[in-house]
């Protein structure tokens, strides 16, 4: 049966767009800082309405504020997504708020390093906590209003860190990224019927806060192997998890996309 939904929009120049995010509600876990900043303000300035998910209630209320006299609409809410409660009172808020939950950008996550002498249980209880069960919290929490209408778009925020290199003290933070792939892969065919699709970014080394504070030398070294000579900006993951969560984007699930610059390119080092 052919699709009745018109192959491209175009506007009044006969240019052709994506259909902007006016109607969507979108989740952003982790949003007050880095990536989950870049990809709120992606969505904020397609016209979506953004939650501000964030441990840090301030800096969330802060960006709130910022993309709230842009244009936007958003919403700051506290949450530490490695409670279970906290994640569902998150999505309760949201509900109350809107009415309904379009999109789930699951990124919150944190990446301290830990050679293997040094990975205590501590460690690597915080790090899944937070990683793996947070993403899996946030989509529990999230999925029942998309059910409901029958519409979702869930994109993670994995890494090339885990499913595609290594680095020394990354093994417990890779294997988290690994297992958000995993997942994504099985969580994609259960909703598969249900017009929601759960896709996953995978970034390089973007220039967040914490980059700017590494030796001069290091910085250097890390350009030196990424082909672009440049880091990814926050904007840029969050124009691919926009892609994602495009309608345009409703025949692909369970797959990645890679923003690193050519990064993983090279076969040697020249
Ligand atoms: N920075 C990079 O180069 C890079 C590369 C690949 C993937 N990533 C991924 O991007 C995501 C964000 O990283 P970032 O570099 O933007 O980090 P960041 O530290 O700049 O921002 C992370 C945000 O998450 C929040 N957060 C931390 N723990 C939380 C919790 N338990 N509940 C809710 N919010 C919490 C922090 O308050 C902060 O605002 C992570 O999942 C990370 O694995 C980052």
């Amino acid at each position: 049966m052919a699709d009745p939904r018109p192959l491209r929009r175009r506007d009044r120049r006969g240019r052709s767009f994506l259909k902007p995010l006016d109607e969507r509600v979108t989740v952003v876990t982790g949003a007050a800082s880095g990536v989950g900043r870049g990809i709120a303000e992606v969505f904020a300035l397609e016209g979506a309405r953004v939650a501000v998910a964030d441990l840090d209630l301030a800096a969330a209320e802060a960006l709130a504020v910022e993309l709230g006299g842009s244009g936007g609409e958003a919403l700051a809410v506290g949450v530490d997504v490695a409670d279970s409660a906290s994640v569902e009172a998150t999505a309760a808020a949201v509900l109350d708020r809107w009415g309904r939950i379009d999109i789930l950008a699951a990124n919150a996550g944190i990446y301290p390093a830990a050679e293997i002498p040094e990975i205590d249980d501590e460690f690597l209880d915080r790090v899944l906590a937070i990683n793996v069960k947070g993403t899996v919290h946030s989509v529990r929490a999230c999925l029942p209003p998309m059910r409901e209408r029958g519409y979702g778009r869930i994109v993670l925020t994995s890494s090339i860190t885990g499913p595609l290199v290594g680095a020394a003290g990354y093994g417990v933070y890779g294997s988290t990224k690994a297992a958000m792939l995993g997942l994504m892969r099985s969580f994609a065919l259960e909703v598969a019927g249900e017009g929601i699709t759960v896709n996953a970014i995978m970034p390089g080394n973007v220039r967040t806060p914490g980059f700017e504070q590494l030796s001069d030398e290091w910085k250097r070294e890390l350009l030196g192997v990424i082909p672009m000579r440049r880091l990814a900006e926050p904007a840029d993951a969050g124009w691919a998890a926009r892609f994602l969560a495009s309608e345009e984007a409703g025949y692909i699930t369970g797959q990645t996309i890679v923003i690193d610059g050519g990064q993983v390119l090279p076969e040697g080092l020249a």
